[in-house]
Order: C-alpha cells, then structure tokens, then sequence
C-alpha cells in the first residue's frame, strides 16, 4: 500500500489515490426549507429527495465513484439476452479474485438472499450468523425461519478495542448447534464487515474456524462478501495470519473454505448487481432454478450487462490495497474527528461509515423515542446531511407485534468511496459537533405511518413537539446568514 508521509507530520491527512474527472453539483438549502424537506419525507432519511441532500450519507451501496477502467469497460458490453461474452467475463473475473467455477447472477445482494433462503430455509429452521442484516432477516424469515446471532460480546459494545468485533463466538456457535442438533441449522452465515454494528471486521482466523465447525456437523457455511473489501483492509493491517497474503490469496482462501459465497455488488466490485459463487456444482444447481424464476436468464439474472462489465473490472481493482484502503482511512479520519469533540462513536473505526451512538448522543431518549431516526432527521435539519438509521427502527417487530428494541441505537453516515473530498467530510463533522452541543434540543419521534415489513424503508415518522423548529431557530441564532 502507498505510503505517503507529509512533511508536517502534525498535517498529516489521508491521502486520495486518484483524481477527480467528474463531478456533479450539490445544492445546500436553507435550514427553514430543510426543515419543511425533513416533514414532507415524514421523517425518514430514506424519503428525501435527492436535490435536496447535500452530503448523501445514506449509504455506500450502488452510489461509490467508478473507475475510468469500469467506465470504459461498459462500452463493450455484449448486451444479449442469453449467452452473452459480458457473462463469460464476469465468470473469468470471478475465477481469477475467488478461484471459483461456478457463478449464479441475481439483479443484487437481496436478490441472492432470497434464492438462498428458498434453497436452504425450510420452516422451524435456524440461520446462525455473527449479525443480521436488514434484507437477510428478511428472508429467512419470510419462508419460515429463524435468525440466532452469534457475535462475540465485544461487538456489541460501543466502544471495545478489539480489532475484529464482527468475530462468531465460537464456544457459543459449538454449544448452540449441538442444542438444536445440526439437522435444525439451515446454515451458517458470515457477515463480513458486520453492517449492522458499525461496519465491524471478522478476522480470517475465526472465519475458518467458523467454517470448520460447519465441516465438523455436515452444515452449509456462507459468506455474505458484501462489505469484504474494507473487511479485507482490517485483515492486512491487523491479522498475523494475513501479513505475508496478498489479498487474491484471502479471497482463494475464503472461496475454497466456505461452502457458497454470495455478495452485493452494489458494494463489493463498486457497481450494480449481485453475485453468488461456489465451487460445489450441487449445491449451484439446488439454487439455479430460482435465477430463471425471480431474476433473468441465466447470463444475467436480472443485471444490466453493462454493470456485469463494470463488476469484473471492480472485482480485479479490489485486488489492489491503493484502491480498498481508502474507504477505510477516510472513514477513520472522521471518526477520530469526531471522537476528538466528545461525540459518542462506535469505535474502532470500521468500514462502510462512520457510526454515532445515538443512544449515548441523546441520554435524554430511550429506544421507544426512536434516537437513531431522531438524530438522523436533526442532522439534514443541522447541514443538508443525509445518514441512514440504524436502531430501532431498522428492526422488524417481534411475532406477537411487541417493538424489538435494537441492540444498538446508531445513526450511520456511510462514506462512498471517492464521492466526497476532506473538506467535505469535515463539513459533516462540523455540523455533527454543532448537533452534539445543542444535543438537548432534539426530540422524540413517534411512528406516523408503519409497514408490516421493512418499515425503515418507506415508514413515515413524525416529532413529538415543535424540536424541529426550534433547532432550526438556534441554528439562525448561531450561523447567521449561513446556509
Ligand atoms: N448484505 C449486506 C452485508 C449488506 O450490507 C447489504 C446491503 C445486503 C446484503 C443486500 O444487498 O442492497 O444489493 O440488496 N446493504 C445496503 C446498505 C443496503 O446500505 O448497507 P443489496
């Protein structure tokens, strides 16, 4: 990886590694009109429209900055319906990072979780994973199964040093199988970069560890590789066992340890789609039948084939330590930045974004006030800023229709990689500090309209009182005629 000290050592920031050749312009309303914006999406970051957003923070899924070699590549697409050479590229690409044979395409990552739980869940099973995700859960669910998370304790605190907290608890994933007896577990699954607590790291270590305990009780282990890339940077910089690997050698290794992979190229591959590969011819042709049905035939599965270009270009560019470690080095720049004024952050710094504790930004609020979605609305209403909640909010309600309290209260601010400058980026801090020291101005909020399923996507909020107004009328008091 470059290695690029600056002069002033106490100016040292993190460096891009490429050059910006298109932009796109940004408009910043004034925080009256960001107020009425934030009503008029009820509250829910995910309602806003993007003419409106400033910073979109919301997420690094589909919106990072492609690479003039992805873009080039798009141009020669083989746009067939079946057979086309853009697959038989992508198949080669595959081959080449994982060490695979075999390839199934899906439309994107949830596409590929839906085929998965069709072929492995059946009713009253059990999915074992180190964490959930939101479309993952979803899933397994809907065809009768259940979710058991197995992360080790420390990945549920805020703040641990520990270097991998998206690790399994492996005692505890041993004594949990051999309860429900093997034949119950539908299968393992690793998250790697753990979305769901920060964007956390799994070491490779206990990846096959994971995977050896799968061997030892005849269950299926998969790999959710969606946010591998900045899982991939943490195992370099952290992991003995990954000093003298290059990163194609832990991609081999995964893919020839773990039963299937799958992952979001919306994420992994910096474009659009979804991937599931696997050396087990079998087990492909369990899951085959579904891409005809829900996705495309089987040379697309439901991808633009310009995307399937664009993918094999990203998978081989993930290969390069210049081109994966600067999620994670901006990333971390504004945790630090953060973490010097005093606001609660989940630390150490992951991958994906920067992660507040909502819950700890406002004591003030339990669960039941909703802090994450809450902090999330204060802050477009603060700087134009759009982030993603993840608490309570982002959880689907227990069987008996009781709310499920999140674990973690988190408002995540994702950083695409190579969409925003430093400036940028310290614009956010700055907007987030000025929340944090008028943190008692920000209220509850209180659901207006709630979907049965996957209620953080279009479920419509509303505040308990006039906060909003308020907070917009101290930030005029305090900026002035700034927007
Ligand atoms: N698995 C993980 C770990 C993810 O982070 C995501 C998506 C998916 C699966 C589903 O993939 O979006 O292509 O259908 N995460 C996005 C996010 C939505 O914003 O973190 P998808």
């Amino acid at each position: 990886m470059a290695n690029v000290k600056f002069y002033k050592p106490e100016e040292q920031v993190p460096l891009e590694l490429h050059k910006v050749r298109v932009v796109q312009k940004l408009f910043l309303l004034p925080v009256e009109e960001r107020v009425q914006k934030m009503v008029e999406a009820g509250n829910n970051t995910f309602l806003l429209q993007n003419k409106d957003v400033f910073m979109d923070m919301l997420t690094d899924s589909g919106v990072n900055a492609m690479s003039d070699n992805q873009i080039a590549s798009m141009m020669i697409a083989d746009d067939s319906y079946a057979g086309s050479e853009t697959c038989n590229r992508l198949l080669a690409a595959l081959e080449e990072t994982f060490g695979t044979k075999y390839f199934l395409p899906a439309h994107q990552g949830r596409a590929c979780e839906n085929i998965l739980a069709e072929a492995f869940v059946k009713p009253g099973t059990f999915t074992l994973m180190n964490y959930h995700f939101t479309t993952t859960k979803a899933h397994i669910t809907r065809v009768g199964g259940s979710v058991i998370e197995l992360v080790k304790s420390a990945g549920l605190e805020p703040v641990n040093d520990d270097p991998f907290k998206g690790d399994f608890d492996i005692p505890r994933l041993e004594q949990v199988i051999k309860d429900l007896d093997p034949k119950n577990v539908a299968f393992v699954r690793i998250e790697a970069g753990t979305n769901l607590i920060g964007g956390q790291p799994v070491s490779l270590q206990n990846m096959l560890e994971v995977a050896e305990v799968c061997k030892k009780n005849g269950i299926l282990s998969i790999l959710d590789a969606s946010l591998l890339q900045d899982n991939m940077y943490f195992m370099k910089m952290r992991e003995p066992m990954c000093k003298d690997m290059s990163i194609k050698d832990i991609m081999h290794k995964l893919a020839d340890t773990m039963d299937i992979v799958y992952f979001s190229a919306r994420k992994l591959g910096f474009a659009r789609g979804g991937v599931i590969i696997s050396n087990n011819e079998d087990l492909i042709l369990k899951m085959k039948e579904f891409v005809p049905l829900y996705e495309g035939f089987l040379t697309y599965g439901g991808m633009e084939v310009r995307s399937m270009e664009a993918i094999a270009v990203g998978l081989r560019e993930t290969l390069d330590m210049d081109i994966i470690s600067q999620g994670p080095i901006f990333i971390e720049h504004l945790v630090n930045e953060l973490d010097s004024y005093g606001v609660p952050m989940i630390k150490p710094a992951g991958g994906l974004g920067a992660h507040i504790n909502a819950g700890a930004f406002l004591p003030h609020l339990s669960h039941a006030d909703y802090p994450a979605a809450a902090l999330g609305a204060a802050l477009y209403i603060a700087g134009g800023i759009r982030g993603m909640e993840r608490g309570t909010m982002s959880e689907q309600r227990n069987p008996d229709g009781s709310e499920r309290y999140s674990e973690l209260e988190l408002l995540r601010l994702a950083v695409p990689r190579r969409v925003f400058t430093l400036s940028q980026l310290k614009y956010c801090a700055d907007r987030v500090k000025w929340l944090f020291d008028n943190r008692d101005l920000i209220g509850a909020l209180k659901w207006e309209n709630e979907p049965a399923v996957l209620r953080f996507f279009f479920g419509r909020m509303q505040p308990v009182d006039d906060w909003q107004l308020k907070l917009a009328q101290k930030f005029r008091a305090d900026f002035g005629d700034s927007l």
